[in-house]
């Protein structure tokens, strides 16, 4: 299918504009704290569907559900175990999504036919006012196209999605820059995380105790949720110190993505620190705006350095290891 295009892509900051768009099941980007997303009404199966034409996305990759709060999470599943109540009482509205059982009203679409619906209240202010004017949930997976890093910007949205969207949203650039923290809840009892993001493992467990990670690491996982090669650039990205790598690139331009306080080599032709001061919230609002801006550039290969692997460190190594899976 292809998808049908709008002439203009507009890009501004009316809650009431994009509300309609939304009323009339299109879809269209919106910021939130992590990512912009790509949202359109959440019960409406069309609607739902555009967002896969617009993504190129493959059907078994099921979409985030955003609600405004705890109670209208209520009404779209069957049941809410006490852990992701206490969860959502500490963490939303934020950066944590969490999988429950659904309602039927949720359409198999979304879930792409999975029992769980993952469910999420973004912080963003405009996101929340914006789900405070409509009468439904809003589907959105980040607003980038299929495998490509996550937009953190309107302007990266509009780079990418222009002419498939009639319009973005305008939240200003991300506060948090990595995606949420994805969960569930096992046996009742046993919270496990299967996407690192904005809420970091140990902010959770000082809230749950010890949480169970499982990261799938496969190209084609029986879950769906995260693929290794994602958040790919289209150039090649190592995912190590830049002195493992300088004596190999045989001459070629490298764009080095480097963290905490030190010196850019020499060798390097564009160099990009993530956060001199070595705040790993900076890094991770800096992450994706380093990574396209790299893509652009005329470089040949980036190398991106592992942070401390703690705290919102571990989500941003792990977004860069899959950009370096291919
Ligand atoms: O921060 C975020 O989560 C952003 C903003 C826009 O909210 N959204 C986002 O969506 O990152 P997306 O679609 O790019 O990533 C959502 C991930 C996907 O890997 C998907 O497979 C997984 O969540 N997922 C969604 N629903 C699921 C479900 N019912 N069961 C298992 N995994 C699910
Ligand atoms: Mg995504």
């Amino acid at each position: 299918m292809t998808p049908s295009l709008f002439t203009h892509t507009a890009i501004d900051t009316n809650l009431e504009t994009a509300a309609e768009w939304l009323r009339q099941g299109t879809c269209i980007g919106i910021p939130t704290e992590t990512v912009y997303g790509l949202a359109a009404n959440a019960l409406n199966a069309a609607a739902v569907a555009r967002i896969f034409e617009v993504k190129n996305r493959p059907a078994f990759d099921p979409l985030i559900v955003h609600v405004t709060d705890v109670e209208a999470a209520e009404a779209l599943v069957i049941a809410l175990p006490p852990l992701a109540r206490r969860l959502m009482a500490y963490f939303w509205p934020g950066p944590l999504t969490i999988l429950l059982p659904r309602k039927a009203i949720i359409p198999d679409l979304v879930t792409s036919g999975l029992p769980e619906v993952a469910l999420r209240s973004p912080a963003h202010p405009m996101a929340q006012a914006l789900l405070r004017a409509l009468p439904f949930p809003l589907a959105a997976p980040s607003a980038n196209p299929f495998g490509y890093v996550s937009p953190t910007t309107a302007q990266h949205v509009f780079d990418q999605l222009q002419n498939k969207i009639p319009y973005i949203l305008d939240g200003g650039p991300c506060s948090v820059g990595v995606e949420s923290t994805i969960i569930a809840i096992r046996n009742n009892s046993q919270a496990t995380v299967y996407r690192l993001g904005g809420i970091p493992v140990e902010a959770l467990e000082a809230v749950v105790g010890p949480v169970d990670v499982q990261l799938n690491e496969s190209s084609n996982p029986a879950a769906p949720g995260m693929l290794a090669s994602h958040y790919a650039p289209r150039k090649p990205v190592y995912h190590t110190l830049f002195d493992n790598v300088k004596d190999f690139t045989g001459g070629r331009k490298i764009g080095l993505i480097a963290f905490g306080p030190q010196k850019p080599p020499a060798e390097v032709t564009i160099y990009l620190n993530l956060s001199p001061s070595g705040d790993l919230a900076e890094a991770a609002q800096q992450l994706f705006i380093a990574l396209r801006q790299l893509d652009r550039a005329d470089i040949d290969l980036i190398v991106a350095e592992p942070l401390p692997d703690m705290g919102l460190g571990r989500a941003i190594n792990d977004r860069l290891k899959r950009a370096a899976a291919k």
